[in-house]
């Protein structure tokens, strides 16, 4: 079975989630329903998948995404966990609780999905087509909501076909059950509430805390104050290094490093911070960026660009 190329959408079975887990292990994307809503999943640890997403989204800006993987081990395996988040885990995982923890050296996931951030959004859902298809790909999947950027979150694959159009492949398992997106907790900090509700927390942690007033979970796009962010000064459009400059280039300008040489913004994109932080590594002071068309991902690529270079 494969999804069909006029409106590829497959009802739950396990030929469908064979299907999708084919499309994800070749680095495409997929929805598929969880219990809260419906994710645009893509294998973690790839960054070109990722930056799929992205694309298919039209975000304006790169939002860390959510890891979701199918039980603690596997989770223990890409972050690290204290007294306090296993606890959670053991209260609500399966389920619609989502954990900001330090992000293993180790994980493989991208630095796409953290926005090269050292801490990971995880969660181990207990939707039943999601735990089969981590299953059958043995990979973790990133996936935001299943919406075009600024669009509400899908409950319904319908909804999913209307905001992201005719090309998304899509795993159809009814509605979801919660309908809003899973609460994200960091510390005992609830970052973003949501089905586990923070009494329920309450009752694992003792005290909770509601989250930042300047919101660390944004809802309008780019304007997480949490971004990685190069330590040094950042030159936007050259075309050329200076003697002091660290240059990464796109396309025609080439410098000590690339973000694409063949001028894909996807790979571009797919890049972009483990780019930065080779800069920020390197043995010369300041940083510089070829120009990189204000298209498509090229959007989200630029937004980042310039909040990196004006901070
Ligand atoms: O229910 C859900 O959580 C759904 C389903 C598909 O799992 N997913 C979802 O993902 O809502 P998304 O990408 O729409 O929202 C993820 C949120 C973003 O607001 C992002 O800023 C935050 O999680 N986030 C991700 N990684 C983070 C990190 N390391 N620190 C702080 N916030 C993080
Ligand atoms: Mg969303």
């Amino acid at each position: 079975m494969a999804f069909p190329d006029t409106d590829p959408t497959l009802p739950f079975s396990p030929a469908a989630i064979r299907a999708a887990a084919q499309v994800l292990r070749a680095g495409g994307i997929v929805a598929v329903p969880t219990e809260t809503v419906y994710g645009l999943a893509a294998d973690a640890t790839e960054p070109q998948a990722v930056a799929r997403i992205y694309a298919a989204k039209g975000r304006p800006s790169f939002n860390p995404l959510i890891v979701h993987v199918p039980d603690l081990a596997a989770a223990e395996a890409i972050a690290e966990f204290d007294a306090e988040a296993l606890a959670l885990a053991g209260a609500f995982w399966p389920g619609p609780l989502t954990l900001v923890r330090p992000v293993r050296r180790d994980s493989g996931i991208a630095a796409l999905v953290t926005a090269g951030l050292d801490t990971v959004a995880i969660r181990v859902p207990r939707h039943r087509a999601m735990q089969a298809l981590l299953g059958e790909t043995g990979r973790p999947l990133a996936a935001p909501s299943a919406n075009a950027s600024g669009g509400i979150s899908p409950t319904r694959s319908q909804h999913v076909r209307a905001s992201l159009g005719p090309a998304v492949p899509i795993l159809d398992d009814g509605a979801t059950e919660a309908g809003v997106e899973s609460t994200i907790v960091a510390g005992r900090t609830i970052l973003r509430p949501g089905p586990v509700t923070a009494a329920m927390l309450a009752e694992v942690l003792g005290e909770v805390e509601q989250g930042p007033e300047a919101p660390a979970i944004v809802t309008a796009p780019g304007q997480l104050a949490s971004h990685y962010a190069p330590r040094k000064p950042l030159r936007l459009n050259a075309m050329r290094a200076e003697a002091d400059e660290w240059l990464i280039g796109f396309g025609a300008v080439t410098g000590q490093d690339t973000l694409s040489a063949s001028g894909d913004a996807v790979e571009a994109a797919a890049r972009l911070f483990d780019a930065l932080h080779r800069a920020d590594a390197s043995d010369r002071p300041r940083l510089a960026i070829a120009p990189i068309p204000a298209e498509g991902i090229g959007d989200a690529i630029n937004d980042r660009l310039r909040r990196a270079a004006t901070r």
